[in-house]
């Protein structure tokens, strides 16, 4: 059975995790301690590229995190994002973007929003494709961050967009920020997997972005990303360790020079 079909089959007898991943080593971690999914997500243009929303993420910058990734799954799914503007524009954008990263090494990809013509299209071309809907970052660099469906309008309409992308082929759904009622709602009207982050135990899965889990982004953490590991301090406290012997002379000693 392909990896995206094994995860679709998840739903409703396992939970199913999800985490981020954008190069070799992190891959290696997360696929080694058992993720299912490896998402390499466009949030790559701030965790790893510094720069102030998802915006500005290239194909070719997501065509080299997929190969490392890839590289370094052991078997989790790698599921890539499709960055801004690399699906909007065109059906046949979508195909042929989506193409480049399965050849990169991704077994899916990735889209906000309900743009249910891409999905359907990339879905008949042979690539899996998982749906994202309630905060879009895409397009929150726009409008905001605020959580949703926190009201049964809103509730109402993502529950129309998921059933949508269900229809349209996905094999599964992230829910960004969704309020934990209406996640769960959700995820008892559709037949696909949902991942939530910061949307409550209600989904079929959860997703985090592995630099908030492991305190490795300091410009910002999200109050529903659980800190598992502060190794953002305690990297810190190696380099400061390391500048000390170095300036005291106590490094490099003898068992660390050649010949
Ligand atoms: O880009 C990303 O990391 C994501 C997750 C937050 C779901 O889309």
């Amino acid at each position: 059975m392909p990896r995206a079909a094994e995860i679709a089959a998840m739903k409703g007898s396992r939970k199913i995790v999800a985490v981020t991943s954008y190069d070799y080593p992190t891959a290696s971690i997360c696929g080694g301690a058992g993720a299912d999914v490896l998402l390499v997500g466009d949030s790559a243009g701030m965790v790893v590229l510094g720069r102030r929303d998802t915006l500005g993420v290239t194909m070719g910058e997501m065509c080299i995190f997929t190969g490392a990734v890839a590289r370094g799954s052991k078997g989790a799914l790698v599921v890539s994002d499709m960055p801004f503007m690399s699906y909007q524009a065109s059906v046949r954008d979508a195909v042929r973007n989506a193409g480049r990263l399965a050849r990169a090494g991704a077994g899916a990809v990735k889209l906000e929003g309900a743009d249910l013509a891409a999905i359907r299209a990339i879905t008949a071309a042979g690539i899996p494709v998982m749906g994202h809907i309630g905060v879009q970052p895409q397009s929150a660099a726009f409008g905001g961050y605020a959580a949703r469906g926190t009201d049964p309008g809103d509730a109402d309409l993502l529950a129309g967009q998921a059933r949508g992308i269900e229809e349209a082929g996905a094999f599964c759904i992230v829910l960004e920020r969704v309020a934990g009622a209406a996640a769960a709602r959700i995820t008892g009207e559709v037949g696909i997997p949902t991942i939530g982050i910061g949307s409550g135990p209600g989904c079929d899965g959860q997703v985090l972005v592995i630099h908030d889990m492991l305190g490795l982004y300091p410009d910002m953490r999200p109050p529903f990303a659980k800190i598992y590991d502060d190794l953002g301090a305690r990297a810190a406290g190696a380099v400061s360790r390391y500048a000390e012997e170095v300036r005291s002379g106590a490094f490099p000693a003898g068992e660390h020079t050649v010949g």
